[in-house]
């Protein structure tokens, strides 16, 4: 017997992913009662409660419904109906506002997180960046995302798992039609300048890692005005580089596929063919460059990555291996 219970949250989370996988086409009110076990009158109250949210649902009377905008949040019931994940973001703590979703990751983390578990913002007021740099994060624009991984690994392959998030990042853009690179390590860049960066944290033992905190901030629909002057010639973000902006929660949906994808790959293969895709997407290699690390300055060829993901960098005879540092690019040999 369908019920004709008034609209929740569950079944409004249904409606939406059957919705979703319809993608542009209609769905009868029929084929969502039957599927779900709802009346047809149950249905079109979640529809009226989901139009409420922002959701825009078409209904055509020979037809059905169809999806044709979501509101620009990353809640639940936005991303929810997107994943394709088993793990990653099925747990998703979202903050309007948060000083750092790396810092939430961390404690929620030592409170026994899962694997996957995501924290979303929308706003970080003090974000955080790599090498104890700020990362701009206004509201409502971008995304600031950090995922909890629970890996079986040592401590000193943990930096491999940058080089997964670096991957994922570049081919969610590149399927987002923005064609972007990795600059070594994990910077991804469009034509030299920024639009994502990964800070990547751990909880580790002697021998062991108990927690990766994988921290992702992906500069989406930024406008050029909104980028502080002094960034203006070193970043940039899709919409700028798209001329359109991009639905947030299908690249946050899309980017912990990828992740997760490439993840479990990670897991089951090693990091040789993490390696192996991150040099195809890299801007970094073959190219004359000048790199700063604890303290030294080295100016020559990239020449490759190790199997540990350190940078070599061909200097007169000498092939010099660098684990951590900032590179910049001098010209193309
Ligand atoms: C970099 O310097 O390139 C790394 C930037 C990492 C920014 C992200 S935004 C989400 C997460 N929370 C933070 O405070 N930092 C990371």
């Amino acid at each position: 017997m369908p019920s004709d219970a008034p609209s929740t949250a569950r079944s409004e989370e249904l409606i939406l992913a059957f919705l979703a996988e319809a993608g542009d086409a209609f769905t009868s009110g029929e084929a969502i009662s039957n599927k779900l076990g709802l009346s047809r009158t149950a249905v079109w109250k979640n529809v009226e409660s989901l139009r409420h949210k922002g959701y825009v649902i078409e209904a055509l009377p020979a037809k059905g419904y169809r999806l044709t905008e979501i509101p620009d949040r990353l809640t639940e019931l936005e991303l929810e109906p997107l994943l394709s994940t088993h793990d990653f973001g099925r747990t998703l703590h979202h903050h309007a506002e948060l000083a750092s979703t790396n810092d939430l990751a961390h404690r929620l983390a030592l409170e026994g997180a899962l694997h996957g578990e995501t924290v979303v913002a929308e706003h970080q007021t003090a974000g955080r960046g790599r090498r104890g740099r700020t990362w701009v994060s206004p509201p409502g624009k971008n995304l600031y995302l950090s995922v909890v991984l629970r890996p079986e690994l040592p401590p000193q392959r943990a930096p491999e798992l940058t080089f997964v998030a670096a991957v994922a990042v570049a081919e969610a853009l590149g399927d987002a039609n923005v064609p972007a690179r990795i600059k070594w390590p994990n910077d991804v860049e469009v034509g030299g300048k920024k639009l994502a960066g990964i800070l990547t944290e751990l909880h580790a033992e002697p021998d062991r890692v108990s927690a990766v905190i994988l921290g992702i901030g992906v500069n989406l629909n930024l406008a050029a005005e909104d980028l502080p002057a002094e960034l203006r010639s070193t970043a940039t973000s899709a919409r700028i580089v798209r001329g359109e902006p991009v639905p947030r929660a299908l690249f946050a949906a899309a980017l912990l596929g990828k992740l997760e994808q490439w993840y479990d790959r990670h897991a089951e293969q090693g990091f040789e063919p993490i390696c192996d895709r991150w040099r195809e997407l890299t801007s970094t290699l073959d190219r004359e460059v000048r790199v700063r690390t604890g303290g030294r300055e080295l100016v020559g060829r990239a020449q490759d990555v190790d199997d540990s993901g350190a940078l070599l960098v061909a200097v007169g005879d000498s092939l010099e291996r660098v684990v951590a540092g900032d590179v910049e690019m001098l010209r193309a040999t």
